[in-house]
C-alpha cells in the first residue's frame, strides 16, 4: 500500500485566515483527532505546532478536534470510544488554557452524526469525560441520503420533522446548561442530492431547519457548504449565488435570534403543508424599529394560501419578501434561480449584491403565500413587548 501525506503549510493557514477575516466570518479550525499515540490517546504534537504558528500571528480563531468520530473505525480503522475522546478534548483544552491567545477561545465537539444507536453511546460517553472542556456540544444533521431521495422528500413535512431529535435532552442530562449547536448540516448526506440540493426546492429544508433549530434552542447552525464539494453548495463554481445563498442572506438580514411563539390554525384544507416561525426582526437591520417582528412561512403545497394574522398584528404595516422559483411549469422546483417578489435575483456585477427590497402591503391586507414558495414578512409596527439586548 502507498502512503499519502498531506501538508498544511503556513501559507495555506494565512490564506484561510485572510479569507475568513475579509469575509467577516468566524474561523473554527478542526484539528486531526486521528493522530494517536501507541496507547490510543490523542497525539497533540502536530496540533501544538499549528497552535504556536497561529498564536505568533495572533489569529483570532476557535477549535474543534476531529469530525464524525462515529465513523473512525469504518473510515480509518481506528476505534476511539466516547470516554477516550472526551479525555482527548480535555487534553486539548489544557493546551489551549496555557496559551495567552487561546486561553478563553471556543472549543467545540464532538461533531457526532445524528445520535442514534452506537452514536448515542459515543455521545454520552464523550459528555461524561469531555463536557467540561467544550463551549458547545456539536452534532451533524442531514435529512436524507443524497443517493436515494426525491423531490417528494424535500417537500414532506414528516421528513422536516425528523430534525427534532432527543439531542437536547441527552446533553442537558449529562451537562446541564451546555449549549447545543448544529456543527455541520445540509439537506442530504453523501455530497447532497444531484438536481435537488442546489436548486430552489432545497430552500424548504434549509429555511425550515433554521426555524425549527431556533425553536429547539440551538443557537448556531453551520451550513455544509459555502462552495465546492458536492451539490449542497451555496455558491456555484462561477461564484454565482444559488437559491439557498439568497435565502440565507435574507434570513440574516431580517431574522433576529429571539424566537416568538407562532402556530397555524387552518380553517380549511390540510394544515401540515404550511409551516410558520416568528422571531424578532434582526435588530442590526437599522431599517426597522424596535418591536418589529419577522414571520417566515413555507408553503409546501401547490395551492396559494391566505394567512390571517391575529388581531393585534393585523394592522401593522408589513413588508413582504416572497421567494419563488424563477421558472414556471413542472421543472420550476428544480430551478437554480429564484425570484424575490417577482424579480429574478442576480449579482449586479462580480462584487455587488442587488438591493433586496421588500414589498409593502397595506395595513390590514391579508397575506397571500403562493403555492411552493417561502417568504419573510416584517411586521413593522408589531410592537413586540420583549426586545432583548444582543450579547
Ligand atoms: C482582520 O481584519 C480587520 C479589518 O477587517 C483587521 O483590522 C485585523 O487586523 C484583521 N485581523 C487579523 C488577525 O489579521
Ligand atoms: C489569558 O492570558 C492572558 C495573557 O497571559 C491573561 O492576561 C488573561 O488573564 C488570561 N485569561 C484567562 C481566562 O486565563
Ligand atoms: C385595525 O383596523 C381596523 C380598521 O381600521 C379597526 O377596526 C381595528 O379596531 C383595528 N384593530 C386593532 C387591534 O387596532
Amino acid at each position: 500500500a502507498s502512503q499519502v501525506s498531506v501538508f498544511l503549510t503556513e501559507y495555506a493557514v494565512d490564506l484561510l485566515y485572510a479569507f475568513a477575516n475579509c469575509s467577516g466570518l468566524d474561523l473554527i479550525f478542526g484539528l486531526n483527532a486521528l493522530l494517536r499515540t501507541s496507547e490510543n490517546t490523542w497525539d497533540s504534537t502536530n496540533a501544538e505546532l499549528l497552535l504556536k504558528y497561529c498564536e505568533s500571528r495572533e489569529y483570532v480563531m476557535s477549535w474543534e478536534l476531529g469530525n464524525e468520530p462515529n465513523s473512525y473505525e469504518k473510515k480509518a480503522g481506528i476505534r476511539v470510544d466516547g470516554y477516550q475522546l472526551g479525555q482527548d478534548f480535555v487534553h486539548l483544552h489544557q493546551i489551549l488554557q496555557q496559551s495567552a491567545v487561546y486561553n478563553s477561545t471556543g472549543l467545540y465537539g464532538p461533531d457526532v452524526s445524528q445520535p442514534r444507536d452506537h452514536r448515542r453511546d459515543l455521545l454520552t460517553g464523550f459528555l461524561e469525560t469531555g463536557a467540561k472542556a467544550i463551549t458547545a456540544c456539536t452534532w451533524h444533521h442531514y435529512y436524507v441520503n443524497g443517493r436515494d431521495t426525491s423531490l417528494e422528500d424535500f417537500l414532506d413535512p414528516e421528513v422536516l420533522d425528523t430534525l427534532a431529535t432527543k439531542i437536547n435532552e441527552i446533553v442537558e442530562s449529562a451537562s446541564p446548561g451546555k449549549k447545543v449547536w448544529l456543527g455541520e448540516t445540509s439537506s442530504a448526506y453523501g455530497g447532497g442530492a444531484v438536481g435537488l440540493s442546489d436548486t430552489f426546492v432545497a430552500g424548504f429544508m434549509w429555511l425550515d431547519k433554521l426555524g425549527l433549530t431556533a425553536k429547539l434552542g440551538l443557537d448556531v447552525v453551520i451550513r455544509q457548504v459555502l462552495i465546492g464539494s458536492g451539490t449542497y453548495h451555496l455558491v456555484d463554481d462561477n461564484l454565482d449565488p444559488l437559491p439557498d445563498y439568497w435565502l440565507s442572506l435574507l434570513y440574516k438580514r431580517l431574522v433576529g435570534p429571539e424566537v416568538l411563539k407562532a402556530e397555524v390554525n387552518m380553517n380549511s384544507g390540510p394544515k401540515k403543508p404550511i409551516r410558520v416561525y416568528l422571531h424578532c426582526t434582526n435588530r442590526k437591520s437599522t431599517h426597522y424599529r424596535p418591536g418589529a417582528v419577522t414571520l417566515f412561512a413555507l408553503n409546501l403545497n401547490k395551492n396559494e394560501v391566505t394567512v390571517i394574522l391575529p388581531d393585534h398584528m393585523a394592522n401593522s404595516t408589513t413588508e413582504a419578501f416572497v421567494l419563488q422559483s424563477a421558472e414556471a411549469g413542472e421543472q420550476s422546483l428544480y430551478s437554480r434561480s429564484v425570484k424575490l417578489n417577482g424579480q429574478v435575483l442576480r449579482m449586479v456585477d462580480d462584487r455587488t449584491l442587488p438591493l433586496l427590497k421588500g414589498r409593502e402591503l397595506p395595513p390590514g391586507e391579508h397575506i397571500k403565500l403562493p403555492g411552493f414558495s417561502f417568504a419573510f414578512y416584517v411586521l413593522i409596527e408589531a410592537q413586540a413587548a420583549v426586545w432583548y439586548e444582543y450579547r
